[in-house]
């Protein structure tokens, strides 16, 4: 097994010209397999809260299902770095919750970092949790926990002021001790300029080729998440149809009695008949 990245390593990458890969998981099995495969950080995003738990938006979320998957995600991938998202209301009342919700993301799930979304406004909070010993990264540009407030899913900082919003935004979480920041939704240059101006390392999702890394949630890559694939997603395989068909292979083998065969049943040298009084 790889031994796991520290934040340093994770740091460093910027530094030396080497790609960060990001994912996103949510259980064990799959936590396994993207770090069999190599990807340097496994983010356990509130994305579950619409990928696996149903939800209509990432709103929902709680603490409790944050905690009960990224456990999942560290006892399938003890050697990755895991960073888990800090669900909406979990870090916007006071800094004190924000540092009691991190602390029991460290203890509980056994991750080694959190994401917060938001820009100078949580700058604050982030240099208390930092200074609390909680890694801390950040998350600008389109933030799906407030994505109602930024007029709906939509790329962010097209217009020069709130480009330079953005740029603020950017320097003050570094400022504040985060380190690394998401970069969502916004253009290519903006994103270039946002990279180029911080020390800390940016991981883009929909915001082009430039950032030091790349996240995707997994199941959008996979193609296993139908319900709407934003035009920056490159789905690099269609796993939906091809589970579908095998499903209803399944179903058809058993309603027809094909499944199971011998070769899938066990037998025994006894004569059970002896066991009917
Ligand atoms: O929740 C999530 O999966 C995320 C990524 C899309 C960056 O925040």
């Amino acid at each position: 097994m790889p031994k796991r990245k520290s934040v340093n390593e994770i740091m460093a990458m910027k530094a030396a010209g080497a790609k960060i890969t990001m994912l996103t998981a949510y259980d064990a099995s799959m936590a396994a397999m993207l770090a069999g495969c190599g990807v340097d950080v496994l983010l356990v995003g509130d994305s579950l809260g619409m990928v696996v738990l149903g939800y209509d938006s990432t709103v929902p979320v709680t603490m409790d299902e944050m905690i009960h998957h990224a456990a999942a995600v560290r006892r399938g991938a003890p050697g990755a770095f895991v960073i888990v998202d800090m669900p909406f209301g979990s870090y916007q009342s006071d800094g004190r919750d924000a540092i009691l919700n991190g602390v029991r993301l460290l203890k509980e799930a056994g991750c080694d970092a959190v994401k917060v979304e938001g820009g100078l406004e949580i700058c604050t909070t982030v240099a208390g949790m930092v200074a609390a010993g909680i890694p801390v990264m950040g998350h600008i540009g389109l933030t799906p926990q407030t994505a109602s407030q930024l007029g709906g899913y939509k790329v962010q900082g097209r217009d020069l002021e709130s480009a330079r919003k953005m740029m603020e935004a950017a320097k003050g979480l570094q400022e504040a001790g985060a380190f690394g920041l998401v970069l969502e939704c916004i253009p290519e240059q903006l994103s270039r300029l946002i990279t180029e101006a911080l020390v800390i390392p940016t991981i883009g999702i929909g915001a082009g080729v430039h950032c030091d890394g790349q996240v995707l949630v997994t199941n959008d890559l996979l193609g296993m998440f139908e319900k709407f694939v934003p035009s920056f997603i490159k789905t690099y395989t269609s796993l939906s149809p091809l589970i579908r068909e095998n499903v209803t292979r399944y179903a058809e083998e058993v309603r027809n009695g094909t499944f199971p065969d011998s070769a899938h049943s066990f037998s025994a040298q006894v004569d059970f008949a002896a066991i009917i009084k």
